[in-house]
């Protein structure tokens, strides 16, 4: 099976994003330059990170390790709720660059809308400042819902070019993917694997059995159908390798519509309209 690190999606602004990344969420701080060393060692070049993962520092710290050409690499990282502002979102950019030890990063996203604080539109302000004056490649959102993007439509100077929302097959929100195709902002997905928990439904393991390859890769290659970025997260080299190894998987169109049945409407994670926690701890 070969690797699927070449494939990419492009972007409003014409940015090629790598389709699989890695996320990092929930990797310890003092674990995380050892695990994307890891994964730069086994050919991914596009890592998801957040201030609010605290591991920012091992992240940049493997990137400095690995030597690999800076343009060669996607990093992304978020902005935290605890950061919202015009000026404090100016200043938090630049605090998550020097962590990373990196002059700009590829893309930053908003995390939250956190709708409570009411600070996310002077966010997106300075967000777009800071592509403006060239600092950051691409910048977007996070657990945008519909009515947020129509909001943007309305005020923004430019939309965002990527909108990373929950998406697995037991949790896949058709109607922010398609007010985000609507909108021309690339999906992304995040808990790709229902965090592990959709593998074991046994529509996804009989695919899986049916095409000799593991669960986790019929739903990965599901996501690249669809024209998803992926960032599937995992500390292990072998999950790394298979997650990334996903051109031989064929699914055909009953595969496919099996797994489009899975929807629960049940997310995993936080609630956009009422996630307000601060993320700095
Ligand atoms: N924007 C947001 O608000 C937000 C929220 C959540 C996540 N994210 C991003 O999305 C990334 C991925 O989401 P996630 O970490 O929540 O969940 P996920 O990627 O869906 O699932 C990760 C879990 O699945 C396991 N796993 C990975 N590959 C596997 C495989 N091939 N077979 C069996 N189990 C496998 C991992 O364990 P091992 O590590 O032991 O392999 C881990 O327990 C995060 O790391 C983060 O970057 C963003």
């Amino acid at each position: 099976m070969t690797g699927s690190f070449a494939r990419t999606v492009s972007l409003r602004d014409g940015t090629a994003v790598p389709q699989v990344g890695l996320g990092v969420f929930q990797v310890p701080a003092d674990e995380a330059q050892a695990v994307v060393e890891q994964a730069l060692e086994v050919g991914y070049r596009h890592i998801d990170t957040a201030a609010a993962y605290v591991n920012e520092r091992g992240v940049g710290a493997a990137v400095r390790a690995s030597g690999l050409p800076r343009d060669e690499l996607f990093i992304t990282s978020k902005l935290r709720n605890g950061d919202q502002g015009y000026e404090r979102t100016l200043r938090a950019y630049d605090e998550t660059c020097e962590r990373l030890g990196l002059d700009a990063l590829d893309l930053y996203l908003i995390h939250w809308p956190n709708p409570s604080a009411g600070l996310w539109r002077d966010s997106w302000r300075a967000l777009q400042r800071i592509r403006a004056e060239g600092r950051v490649t691409a910048v977007g959102v996070s657990n945008f819902l519909v009515e947020h993007l129509d909001e943007l439509a309305v005020f923004a100077d430019q939309m965002p070019a990527i909108n990373q929302i929950e998406l697995h097959p037991t949790f896949q929100q058709a109607d922010v993917a398609a007010a985000c195709r609507a909108y021309g902002i690339a999906v992304e997905a995040y808990s790709p694997l229902g965090q592990g928990a959709d593998l074991v439904h046994p529509s996804v393991t009989s695919v899986a059995d049916e095409l000799g390859v593991t669960p986790a890769q019929v739903v990965l290659r599901w996501h690249l159908d669809k024209g998803h970025v992926v960032i599937p997260k995992s500390v292990s080299r072998h999950r790394m390798l298979a997650n990334a190894s996903l051109e031989s998987v064929a699914l055909t169109q009953e595969h496919v519509d099996a797994i489009n049945a899975l929807g629960t409407g049940r997310r995993i994670g936080g609630d956009p309209r009422t996630f307000s926690i601060s993320q700095i701890r």
